[in-house]
């Protein structure tokens, strides 16, 4: 775990400017031999046991990450592996913040058309290996952690009820790690500037943030045939309490049914809205036959939102 006093130490913040700019107080940060996959791995079995499934019924894996542990081979490929799911088809979503809710709508078209029985979506980030430490408009925003969900067949009227998908790449440089792809390769050179660490325009983020998660709920809440009033419990990507407050006022929804805990997990990225999913869930605060939002956005731009009857 690291406190915001931890972080006092390391660069030039308080935990005064941190809980009020962002709410966050605590974050988890994986050990140095820890990687996205292990993380995923863990994850994977348990939502597996809870839904009372061997890895062998599965035939399709989605790994929502921006930290795979290798550029390639996919991360989802060495789950398959591990979690000992022989021939599934496996492949990771880079779409930042938002992959947990794509990785839910590819895998929810997959299954309806009876491509697929069971799909296992895995959202799974160590935000800390790609954050520059030296950073403190950064690295006092991010942490660890991954969730994961098993996806099948359910009755009419339940799970996925609709979903609002969408990228604006005019602004696909607010949020990036500049090298270590092709159009800038590791070298010498981008080590020594650090480019091969998360940069983030922060304002111009928040901005899109809170127009995105308005604009994308509210098309998933109309297609489901819901009003906003409609939703008993939001999970947006645990971000910022700021964009979360701003969020449920243009929801016009009262703050208490938007589940946060980026307090105590800080922003991590894909995995924010499974784990707060999660949590939630077992704090009995979704109950069955609730209308759940998910709401996100990251990197891209991307919005994705999603309306669920649990
Ligand atoms: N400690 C102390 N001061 C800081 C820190 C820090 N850690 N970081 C920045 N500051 C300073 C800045 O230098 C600036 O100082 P100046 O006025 O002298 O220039 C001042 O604080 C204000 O900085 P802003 O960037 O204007 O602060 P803002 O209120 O916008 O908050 C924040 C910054 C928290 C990053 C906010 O913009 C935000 O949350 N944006 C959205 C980010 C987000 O959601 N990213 C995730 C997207 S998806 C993904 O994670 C992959």
């Amino acid at each position: 775990m690291l406190t915001n006093f931890d972080l006092e130490k390391m660069v030039d913040t308080t935990d005064e400017w941190i809980r009020t700019r962002t709410g966050i107080r605590e974050r988890r940060i994986a050990d140095a031999d820890t990687s996205s996959s292990d993380l995923g791995v863990e994850s994977a079995r348990r939502a597996l046991e809870e839904a009372g499934m061997a890895a062998s019924d599965i035939q399709l894996i989605i790994v929502a990450t921006v930290t795979p542990d290798t550029i390639f081979p996919c991360t989802a490929s060495l789950l398959q592996h591990r979690l000992g799911a022989p021939r599934a088809a496996a492949f990771d979503l880079v779409v930042g913040c938002t992959g947990f809710v794509y990785g839910l709508a590819v895998a929810r078209e997959m299954i309806a058309t009876g491509v697929y029985d069971h799909a296992l979506v895995v959202a799974a980030e160590t935000l800390s290996k790609i954050t520059n430490w030296e950073d403190r408009s950064t690295c006092v925003l991010f942490g660890d952690a991954s969730g994961a969900a098993v996806v099948g067949p359910v009755e009419e009227g339940r799970g996925v009820l609709a979903y609002a998908l969408g990228n604006d790449g005019t602004n696909a440089h607010a949020l990036m790690i500049p090298a270590g792809g092709s159009r800038l390769p590791t070298s010498e050179e981008t080590v020594a500037a650090r480019q091969h660490y998360l940069t983030m325009n922060g304002q111009e983020v928040f901005k899109f943030a809170v127009r995105a998660m308005a604009e994308s709920s509210e098309e998933a809440v109309t297609n489901a045939g819901l009003t906003m009033q409609d939703i008993d419990v939001v999970v947006p990507h645990q971000a910022n309490y700021r964009i979360i407050e701003a969020s449920a006022k243009r929801f016009d929804l009262p703050y208490e049914r938007f589940i946060t805990n980026l307090d105590r997990y800080g922003n991590t990225s894909s995995a924010s809205i499974p784990l707060a999913l999660d949590e939630a869930v077992k704090e009995g605060r979704i109950k069955p036959g609730d209308n759940v939002l998910l709401s996100s956005f990251g990197a891209g731009l991307a919005w994705g939102s999603m309306v669920l009857r649990w």
